[in-house]
């Protein structure tokens, strides 16, 4: 699938259907037998819209002859799982721990299905903007509205495309730029292509005071390499050629066709630069701290990504 400067999605389109993929591995967690975290919406957005490609991240058992042909590709899936699960703990503690501290704006780039404004103990008085494409947080308000379920904080939906003028959105929507803030961008960055993953942290920082904080998934160093990318396809084509024959309902995800590979400047580094106390957690020592690093023979398993949280200074 080929990406536009202005393309735009459904829920199980495109980059939306991305949206799904990590509900999915979130509603495998949360029905897992010890759970790092518990999200009961997933599940209600997967049966909304039955199966589709986003169902691989649920890690299902797989049919005898591709485990026989992959054997690691079992505990590689499970690996992914376990990946989401310590994103989405990383992302619930960073908001929990900046709104107890007193911020009462919190501020989701790319909400997607991320249900937090629903499921976490917000303290009061918290309000949550959610910015996603405008089909992407219909679905979520709609299902949810239909589920019957309420939002534990004041949430705003901003409908907006994060490549466009999305400041100006989320003013407009009652965001008071001059009281502190918190901020995440999780699963966002290698859907946006450098130039604009610059300006989004450009805006973010015209947007904060002193004391505001910003939490980011931040890409793997290597994300862009030639050769890492190579080894990625070359797997993923294999898989999918495996699959093709043994069960043709069952579509493998090619989300990396979605992403920007491009070269992009280090996200510490630049909060650093612009006044930002910063500190920065490998994938892999942020799974560890949960329990969920992969074993060393499969450690590529789950992406090599950076977790980065960040305090304005000045
Ligand atoms: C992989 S999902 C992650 C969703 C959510 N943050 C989570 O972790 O569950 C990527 C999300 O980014 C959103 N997205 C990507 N590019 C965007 C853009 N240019 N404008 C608005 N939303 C965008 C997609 O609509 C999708 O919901």
């Amino acid at each position: 699938m080929t990406r536009t400067d202005n393309d735009t999605w459904e829920i199980t389109e495109s980059v939306g259907a991305t949206a799904l993929g990590v509900a999915a591995a979130r509603a495998a967690e949360t029905e897992s037998a010890n759970p790092l975290i518990r999200d009961p919406f997933a599940r209600v957005f997967l049966d909304t819209v039955g199966d589709g490609v986003w169902s691989w991240y649920e890690a299902r058992e797989l049919p005898a002859e591709v485990v026989a042909a992959e054997p690691d590709l079992p505990r590689r899936m499970r690996a992914m799982v376990d990946y989401f699960a310590s994103r989405t703990a990383f992302f619930d503690s960073f908001f929990l721990d900046a709104t107890n501290a007193g911020i009462r704006q919190a501020v989701i780039l790319a909400a997607g299905l991320d249900a937090r404004a629903w499921r976490l103990p917000w303290p009061d008085g918290v309000t949550v903007y959610e910015l996603d494409q405008p089909r992407v947080l219909e679905f979520k308000s709609s299902t949810l509205r239909a589920h019957g379920a309420e939002p534990a904080c004041t949430r705003v939906a901003v409908p907006v495309d994060l490549r466009q003028d999305w400041p100006t959105a989320l003013r407009q929507a009652g965001f008071d730029a001059s009281a502190p803030s918190a901020w995440s961008a999780e699963g966002l960055m290698p859907y946006l292509p450098a130039a604009a993953q610059e300006l989004l942290f450009t805006r973010v920082h015209a947007l904060t005071v002193t004391g505001s904080r910003v939490a980011v998934e931040a890409l793997a160093p290597d994300f862009a390499d030639p050769e890492a990318r190579a080894r990625r396809r070359q797997r993923m084509e294999r898989i999918q050629a495996l699959m093709a024959n043994a069960d043709p309902h069952r579509q493998v995800p090619r989300s990396d066709e979605l992403w920007y590979f491009e070269e992009r400047d280090d996200v510490g580094d630049w909060l650093r630069r612009h006044g930002w106390q910063v500190t920065v957690t490998p994938s892999a020592e942020l799974m560890a701290g949960y329990g969920r690093r992969p074993p060393t023979e499969i450690e590529d398993a789950a992406p090599r990504n950076l977790f980065v949280s960040a305090q304005r200074a000045g």
